[in-house]
């Protein structure tokens, strides 16, 4: 069977690349792109997913309540038969009745080894903080900031004339390739949940 995913951004749209492209290439068998939501219209990852003609949809966060919002973008998502959600840069925390609609079927990517640096600027509290060694985290969404069952982590190292940008930089390459792969995991069920324990 396949799973619809769809995809929510705010901004740049370069994981939801790397998963469309993941999917096209036929890496994630069992997955179809059938959607992707942008809370704001000129999030620059619509243009390419318009570009891809893959279906968009902006639901503007804007003048709405977070229930009011989340409660059109779950009509969205259930309109279209949607699966999987995997939020690749979305700006928003869920509410409770979103996470509760699709349990353990929505995935998030951080650019940091979680638990360490959730919320924003990830690189930047890892480069002020002064580790040597730092990440991304694909994790389940829950009603936390960055805090749910974790699904798949890499490390990427901080070098001494690190940047904010230039870290980024290591770590999204990381992350283009570390998505695609957790969700084809979920997505063939190939995992056992104990408490938040995932095994793969
Ligand atoms: C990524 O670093 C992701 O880990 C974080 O927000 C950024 C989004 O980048 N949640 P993009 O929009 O996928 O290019």
């Amino acid at each position: 069977m396949t799973s619809r995913i769809a995809i929510l951004i705010s901004g740049r749209g370069s994981n939801m690349l790397a998963l469309a492209d993941a999917i096209e290439r036929g890496e994630i068998p069992r997955a179809e792109l059938a959607l992707v939501i942008s809370d704001h219209a000129h999030a620059h990852g619509l243009t390419h997913a318009h570009t891809r003609g893959i279906e968009t949809l902006v639901i503007e966060r804007e003048g709405r309540t977070r229930d009011a919002h989340d409660t059109e973008i779950i009509r969205a998502l259930e309109a279209h038969d949607i699966h999987f959600i995997c939020l690749a840069g979305y700006m928003r925390l869920l509410s409770p009745s979103f996470i509760n609609a699709f349990p353990n079927r929505i995935l998030n990517i951080h650019p940091s080894l979680l638990p360490a640096f959730p919320g924003l600027h990830a690189q930047r509290q890892a480069l002020d903080y002064g580790v040597k060694v730092t990440g991304c985290t694909v994790h389940f969404v829950d009603e936390g900031l960055d805090s749910g069952a974790i699904i798949a982590q890499t490390c990427v190292p901080v070098l001494d004339d690190d940047t904010e940008e230039t870290l980024s930089a290591r770590i999204l390459a990381e992350e283009h390739k570390l998505y695609p792969r957790a969700l084809k995991q979920i997505i063939d069920a190939k995992f056992e949940m104990q408490d938040r324990r995932i095994r793969l």
